[in-house]
């Protein structure tokens, strides 16, 4: 299948009332986790890169792995999205290689640390959102900052200090008219955000479901939402390695805001867990080891089964067969004619 739409794959996880993984990708074998995972439960799922994987990986190796994951794998929707993107060029370099999704973070200024005004937010936001809609590209935006850093993105903190206000969420939908809106309500990027089991002071899901009572047509997205297992940390430290005890977002708090308007759930930080431990489990226990294969498959192994249980956790396992992808070119005639338009008073109509 080609690479679908991420629009149209938030649009029927809201009909079904439920979520979408989005797991970001540096190479092969993270891909091939995925796609494998997504295969076992049946799963459309966003495959997402950062800025950082993009330079890592090179964009050209990166998206012809994505292609090459379509390819073998027909029958599940997949959306390649650029987690992210700091300017309009980051984004316009994506929908050049093909990516079906950007994310323009404007809540951030170009250096992607320092938080912008609502106004750059929206001017810069508003003219990647005319530039993706014109070839059929969905966007994703953020108001409000979150917390952490991810591949050097971020503004650092709890992602409490600049918590999205929800005129703001509101205007910032009707001004700019993205399909997706990532907020902040606590979460930051991360293995370390939160000292202990969070609760309501510093994981704000009231606040969240505030939001998505305004705006009730626009797809919400938690980003920062790895849960942080202890048995994934505690393997890596059984086998030398040096995590402090953290907490991420529980489960239960995630398909709460899946009931509320979430459709995106960012993944990365599990995900990285489990490779890990996987891998510093065959290098300390058998140290005579040196072949890549013999720690990259358990590695590819343990990713799979993260994803796989969240896609069932998120309630997208079973969905995969549910709808035939609309050509992206279909796609960006319906934000023509305005039938795909979401702007709150719109969508009020
Ligand atoms: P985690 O660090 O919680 O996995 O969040 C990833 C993310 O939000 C990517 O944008």
């Amino acid at each position: 299948m080609p690479l679908v739409s991420m629009r149209q794959l938030l649009d029927e996880a809201a009909k079904g009332g439920y979520g979408v993984g989005a797991f970001n990708v540096n190479d092969m074998e993270q891909i091939q986790a995925i796609m494998m995972a997504a295969k076992q439960t049946k799963s459309p799922v966003i495959v997402q890169a950062s800025r950082g994987a993009r330079a890592f990986a090179e964009d050209l190796y990166l998206f012809k792995l994505i292609q090459a994951a379509a390819e073998l794998n027909p029958d599940i929707p997949i959306a390649m999205h650029q987690d992210h993107g700091n300017s309009f060029e980051t984004c316009k370099s994506a929908i050049a290689l093909g990516y079906t999704s950007v994310m323009m973070d404007g809540s951030l200024l170009e250096d992607g640390k320092t938080p912008s005004t609502f106004e750059q937010n929206v001017d810069v936001t508003r003219r990647v959102v005319d530039y993706a809609h014109e070839r059929g590209v969905t966007v994703e935006g953020e108001i409000g900052v979150l917390g952490g850093i991810e591949d050097g993105h971020g503004a650092g903190g709890t992602g409490l200090e600049h918590v999205t206000d929800p005129d703001q969420a509101v205007e910032f939908a009707e001004r700019t008219g993205v399909d997706a809106l990532a907020i902040a309500i606590g979460t930051s990027h991360g293995a370390y955000k939160f000292s202990k089991k969070p609760d309501g002071s510093v994981l704000k899901m009231d606040l969240l479901i505030k939001i998505h009572g305004r705006l009730p047509h626009t797809h919400l997205v938690m980003h920062g939402s790895s849960s942080v297992p202890k048995d994934l940390q505690d393997v890596i430290n059984e086998y030398g390695g040096k995590l402090k005890p953290t907490w991420g977002v529980p489960v239960e708090e995630i398909q709460l805001g899946i009931r509320n308007g979430v459709r995106k759930v960012n993944v990365d930080t599990d995900n990285r867990l489990a490779m890990t431990g996987a891998i510093r489990k065959v290098l300390w226990t058998q140290p005579e080891k040196f072949d890549p294969r013999d720690y990259m498959k358990p590695a590819r192994e343990a990713m799979a089964n993260v994803v796989a249980q969240r896609m069932t956790q998120f309630g997208q396992a079973g969905h995969a067969g549910d709808y035939a992808p609309i050509p992206i070119t279909e796609i960006a005639k319906g934000y023509a004619n305005g039938s795909l338009d979401t702007r709150p008073s719109l969508a009020a109509k």
